[in-house]
């Protein structure tokens, strides 16, 4: 296992028995001090599944980037034309985001998934989730699911990108948990579902997805 991975392990290890299971996400990037290396899901780039997308779908509009970490996803969108609102769980990611990608129109917040801001609700025409629902430990994740659709206008998409399970969620010790099929289509009741593609990055392991629904 590399250094990186090693170092979130043990601080992920220290919030499990806290009262707040998303605190250790706080830790690991305040004790990063701004070192990116040390983040270990930092791609440095936007998500390749959100690149195609947007290459392949010509839309603008407002966008709430969910989980936003680093940010590379938010500055994407606000290239491509999108108003975007961006914000994560953590205050070190959000201002640290904030001052990589400074110059950009972005409304960089921190926000909780599980306890979103009521403002958000039917705000948006495009919500996008990357790496956060395998991130969240699975006794609150259906809290944070249920609030993405919420967040959409009429005829709005959502965009869920994540790691995909090989059957059944299996009982994972640490973070990420890759997701069932039939969890990730649960993400999308109440929507219209627009596509489900699949594939593994170059260079990356792992079989991904990314799923996308239309509110009627
Ligand atoms: C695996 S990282 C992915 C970050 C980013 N989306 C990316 O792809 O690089 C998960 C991110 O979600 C944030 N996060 C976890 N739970 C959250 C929640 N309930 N609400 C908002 N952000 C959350 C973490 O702070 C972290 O930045």
């Amino acid at each position: 296992m590399d250094e990186t991975r090693q170092r979130m392990l043990e601080i992920y290890t220290t919030s499990e028995n806290s009262n707040d299971p998303l605190s250790w996400f706080e830790e690991l990037y305040c004790s990063s001090r701004r070192d990116r290396s040390l983040i270990p899901w930092d791609w440095m780039e936007p998500h390749p599944f959100l690149v195609e997308w947007i290459e392949e779908n010509h839309h603008t509009g407002r966008a709430l980037v969910v989980g936003s970490g680093l940010g590379e996803d938010a500055a994407f969108l606000n290239e491509k034309g999108w108003e975007v609102t961006a914000f994560d769980v953590s205050e070190s990611a959000v201002e640290w985001a904030s001052q990589l990608h400074k110059g950009k129109e972005i409304d960089w917040l921190v926000g909780d998934l599980v306890k979103p801001e009521e403002s958000w609700k039917g705000a948006f025409d495009l919500v996008l989730e990357v790496h956060i629902l395998q991130a969240i430990p699975k006794k609150i994740r259906n809290a944070a699911y249920t609030n993405l659709s919420s967040f959409l206008e009429r005829h709005g998409l959502l965009v869920c990108i994540g790691r995909l399970a090989d059957g059944p969620e299996e009982d994972i010790e640490a973070p990420p948990w890759p997701l069932s099929r039939e969890f990730i289509h649960q993400i999308g009741e109440g929507l219209s579902e627009v596509e489900f593609h699949t594939a593994v990055i170059p260079d990356k392991e792992e079989v991904r997805y990314r799923a996308v629904w239309k509110r009627d």
